[in-house]
């Protein structure tokens, strides 16, 4: 039986009185690696930032993992502390990778786990050791962030995600801040964990990666998702072509 780990119905999402989401409803399926593409504007980051309750939404509901997260937008909202834990399921990285500057690599990832989850240094320390080795920065623990390449701070950001054991991964353009090179290794990282079986959402302008590493792919435009398909069928619309064109 497929398993929705993700339902998102109706959300609508107003700043100052303008709608930047326009009754927007997705699922995500347990495993799946689904791309949302679209123009600079769209919508794509306001939902993805809605989705993991750092925005709120006006309108709709938010199921994650069973869980009601909201069942009426704005007034809907689970209890702070069901909410923590609902919020919890969802990690997230940013294309400005938002790392602790102040704070050593191994912290970066041991950091939330000892002061969310509560676990203990040494159980801490082991889960970051073992990500940043995955991450290819085990020689770079006891460095701080500002001493890594645009490549490995992603990397970075992706291990103290991880470390955080989400169900589902979001990715809001992880590459747009990297050269070619960067690029293609932070899309590798990506591509194993969708290959290993992990529920991913991932905004990207990288046409190529969408088509290729994507299940389903969601087109957005105006704060609406006018489509949503397998790659060939959303690259097949001439409106994706179009939009893809300009990529
Ligand atoms: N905090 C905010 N306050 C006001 N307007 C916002 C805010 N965040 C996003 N917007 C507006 O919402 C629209 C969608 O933005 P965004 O979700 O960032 O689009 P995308 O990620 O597709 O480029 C844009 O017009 C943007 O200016
Ligand atoms: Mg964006």
């Amino acid at each position: 039986m497929r398993e929705n780990l993700l339902t998102a119905q109706g959300l609508v999402k107003r700043f100052e009185g303008r709608d930047v989401l326009k009754n927007v409803s997705l699922t995500l399926e347990k495993g799946e690696t689904a791309a949302v593409i679209g123009a600079s504007g769209a919508g794509k980051s306001t939902l993805l930032r809605c989705l993991c309750e750092l925005e709120r939404v006006d309108e709709g509901t938010i199921e994650i993992g069973g869980q009601t997260m909201t069942n009426g937008g704005r007034y809907g909202y689970a209890p702070e502390k069901e909410l923590r834990r609902i919020r919890r399921r969802m990690g997230y990285v940013f294309q400005d990778f938002q790392l602790f500057p102040h704070f050593s690599v191994l912290r970066n990832v041991t950091e939330a786990q000892r002061c969310v989850l509560g676990r203990s240094r040494k159980e801490a320390e082991e889960k970051a050791r073992a990500l940043l080795d995955r991450m290819a920065l085990s020689d770079k623990a006891d460095t701080y962030p500002c001493f890594l390449s645009g490549g490995q701070r992603q990397r970075l950001a992706i291990a103290r995600m991880l470390a955080m054991d989400p169900d589902i991964l979001c990715f809001d353009e992880p590459t747009s801040a990297l050269d070619p090179q960067l690029t293609k290794e932070v899309l590798q990282v990506i591509r194993s964990l969708a290959e290993e079986g992990r529920t991913m959402l991932i905004i990207t302008h990288e046409m190529a990666f969408a088509r290729e590493a994507a299940g389903r792919i969601f087109y957005m435009a105006d704060g609406r998702i006018l489509r949503e398909g397998t790659p060939e069928d959303v690259f097949a619309d001439p409106r994706v072509r179009a939009f893809a064109q300009t990529e």
